[in-house]
Formats: C-alpha cells, sequence, structure tokens
C-alpha cells in the first residue's frame, strides 16, 4: 500500500472533483478547495451539496451492473422481491448521500493537505456508489429517500467535528465508518433477493471500494476510535437503515 502524496490506496483520478468544479490544475492535486476564500469554500460545499441531493452527479466508472434492459426484471423479480430490493438501495443510497457529506465534513478543517487529498479522492470514488444506487432505484421504480438532506446535513457536521479531533481521529472515524459499512454490504449481499443480479453486482463492487478506503486510512495513520464511539457510530446507522428502507 503507498502513503499519501502518491494518490494513497485509491484509485488513480484526474486531479478534479467531478461534482463541484470539473476540473483543476494538476498541481493542486484533489483538493478542490484548496486557495479558495472562505466564501468560496462555502458556496463550493453548496454547490457541492445541490448536485449530490439532486442526483445531477455521474459516475466516472462504468456501472457494475452492465447495460440495464427493462425486461431484467420483468422475468426475474417478483413484486415483494422488487420492493424489498428497492428498500435495500434506497438504504445503501443514503449510506453514500451520507459518504459525501462525511468526507467533504472531514475534509473541511484537515490542516494535511495530503490527507485532504485523499479524503477528496475516496468521496469522487463514492460519487460513483451513489450513481449506481439511484440508477438501479430508477431501475426498481423507485425513488431516494425524502430525508437525505437531513441525512447531509447531519453527516457534514458529523466529518466537521471529525475534522477538528485531528488527523488520526479523522483517519480513524474514516476507518471505522468504511468497516461498518462494508459489514452492512455483507448482510445486503444476503439480503437482497438471489435473482436481483443487477442490485448485487453494484453491491459487490462497492464493498471492495469501501475496503479499499479502510485500508487507505489504515495505511495512513488511523487511530482506533474508542468503543463508545463506535458504538455510537452503530447506532446511528441502525437508525439510518431502519428510516431509509420505507422513507
Ligand atoms: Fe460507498
Ligand atoms: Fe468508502
Amino acid at each position: 500500500m503507498q502513503m499519501v502524496g502518491s494518490s494513497v490506496g485509491v484509485r488513480p483520478r484526474t486531479g478534479s472533483d467531478p461534482t463541484v468544479n470539473g476540473s483543476a490544475p494538476a498541481s493542486m492535486g484533489s483538493d478542490p478547495v484548496r486557495g479558495l476564500t472562505p466564501i468560496d469554500k462555502l458556496l463550493s460545499e453548496i454547490g457541492r451539496a445541490v448536485q449530490v441531493l439532486d442526483g445531477s452527479v455521474h459516475a466516472s466508472r462504468p456501472n457494475p451492473a452492465g447495460k440495464y434492459r427493462p425486461d431484467d426484471d420483468a422475468t426475474a423479480l417478483t413484486p415483494e422481491e422488487q420492493r424489498h430490493a428497492a428498500g435495500l438501495m434506497r438504504v445503501n443510497h443514503v449510506g453514500e448521500i451520507c459518504a459525501q457529506a462525511l468526507y467533504r465534513g472531514q475534509a473541511m478543517f484537515c490542516r494535511d493537505a495530503a490527507i485532504r487529498d485523499v479524503l477528496y479522492d475516496a468521496a469522487a470514488e463514492e460519487v460513483d456508489h451513489l450513481a449506481w444506487c439511484r440508477q438501479r432505484l430508477d431501475e426498481l421504480r423507485s425513488g431516494p429517500s425524502l430525508l437525505n438532506p437531513l441525512w447531509y446535513a447531519g453527516s457534514f457536521a458529523l466529518g466537521m467535528a471529525a475534522s477538528r479531533a485531528g488527523t488520526g481521529k479523522n483517519l480513524g472515524f474514516m476507518a471505522e465508518t468504511e468497516r461498518q459499512v462494508e459489514q452492512h454490504l455483507d448482510g445486503h449481499l444476503t439480503d437482497l433477493p438471489k435473482t436481483d443480479e443487477r442490485s448485487r453486482s453494484i453491491v459487490v463492487q462497492m464493498r471492495d471500494d469501501e475496503i479499499e478506503h479502510r485500508n487507505t486510512a489504515e495505511t495512513n495513520g488511523a487511530d482506533v476510535l474508542p468503543a463508545p464511539i463506535k458504538l455510537a457510530m452503530r447506532f446511528m446507522s441502525k437508525v439510518m437503515t431502519v428510516t431509509a428502507y420505507r422513507l
């Protein structure tokens, strides 16, 4: 595993945040806010939140489920299976909304430019997950959670709190989040209908990416978080998953 300054543990990106300003000079790495004034940063974050929440972000990698054919679900899923798969994919979509907000918040007060790049690079990769989950929800004739603005705001605040706690704890928060997401996605691979190959393909790729994100955080010096913090994170995650399945 590579160390910071060389695109640590995440796939090489083009040095830009595709959901904010399009592109940034190569010398700026992948940090889209470096050199901006506080007002510029605030406007950038608002713009980013709007793009994430209105579904206008685009994946940079092909959908692991492949090209959609309308008859796929007609032949593979019963109405009950379709409803259940939609609930699970809505939970995953909310998780990716939270991931976007968390990483942006974690980068906000991070003073280490290389670690900030790690956070922005991971966030850029999570955009793919966000777009794939949204596509699958559309295919399942369902939609995202109505509470997404609340999830985004709460997660961004949480990310900012982590970034204030210092680099080790900030990375520790990233590692623990990814670990819990990985376990959660494992559970979904058990729960999803066996015939829902499209959702399953997306979840498998997401899980592989989350493992890579956790490895990245650990390699770069993530602290182990205190047990009560981990427990609180699990509790909040449980509230989110139960709510998002229905709403
Ligand atoms: Fe993700
Ligand atoms: Fe991740």
